[in-house]
């Protein structure tokens, strides 16, 4: 076992398809995360099925439970605090991963720490650069979520642009879905663009001019269009087109904001992170206005308790534990916390 030197936090992720235990010491160091994905379970119905996902995170939290603080080698004691995600998500999920986190909290007599999944994602950054320091931009982009986050300090946060309708991922999803290309949506699309050597379809750009907001649901119509107009173009520069068009809006919205909050550093996070084509193009344009521009690993922009843990940390300094009467809020906004 490691000598308690450390704040150990044990943290619990279940807001949607990902099962995720990790203990992480000082909000930086992380010592285990382990990530069950249920996409095996969800894939044939074409996307999260909300009663599967939380059965599935009862019956799987415990092994991952288990498994995270013998690969981390702490036992309970030398825990400082149990942390989960109490929102947003959805709700059943939710729920599995807040009551655990209780119950833990109370039969080892420690804190109970509840976490923003949103913030959860911001504080991915600190887990890879500990050194990087706001004000900073992030650019969150997932299945449920598409937002240009104004990182003013930790805790002080400013929602500077969002989607008005389909989140970047749940556009990818969608796409995917109608090509036939199966679920989820990005990581296919993402393969099909790399290894694809043709000229893509050029779509319309959908660039909400001057703001720094989105709009993906026009993009996946104008795939649509396409395709009924010209029933034989190949899936594959299909596939191209629509990601080169959705990397173009969310890389020049995030350098807008970039510009017009005169940051020095900037952030990615969320699962259509994990996108090769935007990771590239992102690194590319900081490094051409001498921003630095952080990409965190693949497994911290996709769900993980890592992110959580650190969050949690931060939050645990900073308010104190959270009361156990606080329970799971699946529509959470960015700066809430119950
Ligand atoms: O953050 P996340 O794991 O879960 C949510 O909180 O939503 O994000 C999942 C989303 C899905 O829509 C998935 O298609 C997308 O992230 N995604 C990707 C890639 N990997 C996952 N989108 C584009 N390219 C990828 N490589
Ligand atoms: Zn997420």
């Amino acid at each position: 076992m490691r000598p308690v030197t450390r704040n150990l936090i044990l943290a619990i992720e279940t807001s949607c398809d990902e099962t995720s235990v990790a203990v992480v010491a000082d909000g930086t160091e992380m010592l285990s995360n382990v990530v069950s994905s249920q996409i095996d379970l969800h894939a044939r119905f074409g996307g999260v099925v909300p009663e599967i996902a939380s059965r599935s995170h009862l019956e799987t939290l415990e092994p991952v439970l288990e498994q995270a603080l013998e690969e981390a080698e702490v036992s309970p004691t030398d825990l400082a605090a149990v942390a989960a995600t109490n929102g947003p998500g959805l709700n059943g999920a939710l729920l599995v991963g807040v009551t655990a986190a209780k119950t833990l909290a109370l039969a080892w007599n420690k804190p109970y720490v509840g976490v923003n999944h949103l913030e959860g994602h911001l504080f991915a950054a600190f887990l890879e650069r500990p050194d990087i320091e706001p004000p900073l931009i992030t650019m969150l982009v997932s299945g449920g979520h598409t937002s240009i986050v104004h990182v003013r300090a930790r805790g002080d946060y400013d929602v500077v642009g969002s989607t008005i309708d389909d989140a970047a991922g749940e556009a990818f999803d969608k796409v995917a879905r109608y090509l036939g290309l199966g679920y989820p949506g990005g990581p296919v699309i993402d393969r099909i663009a790399e290894n694809f050597e043709g000229e893509p379809i050029h779509f319309p750009r959908g660039m909400m001019d001057g703001t720094l907001d989105f709009s993906f649901s026009g993009m996946k119509t104008a795939v649509i269009n396409y395709v009924r107009k010209h029933p034989d173009t190949p899936n594959d520069a299909l596939a191209a087109g629509f990601q080169e068009a959705v990397v173009d809006v969310l890389v020049s919205k995030c350098m807008l904001a970039v510009d017009r909050f005169g940051v020095a550093t900037a952030c990615l996070g969320g699962g259509v992170a994990a996108n090769s084509a935007l990771r590239q193009r992102f690194a590319a344009e900081c490094d051409a206005r001498g921003v630095d521009g952080l990409v965190p690993a693949r497994q911290f922009c996709t769900d993980n308790a890592a992110m959580i843990a650190a969050a949690a940390d931060w939050r645990l300094r900073a308010d104190g534990p959270t009361p156990l009467d606080t329970g799971a809020t699946p529509n959470l906004r960015l700066g809430s916390r119950a």
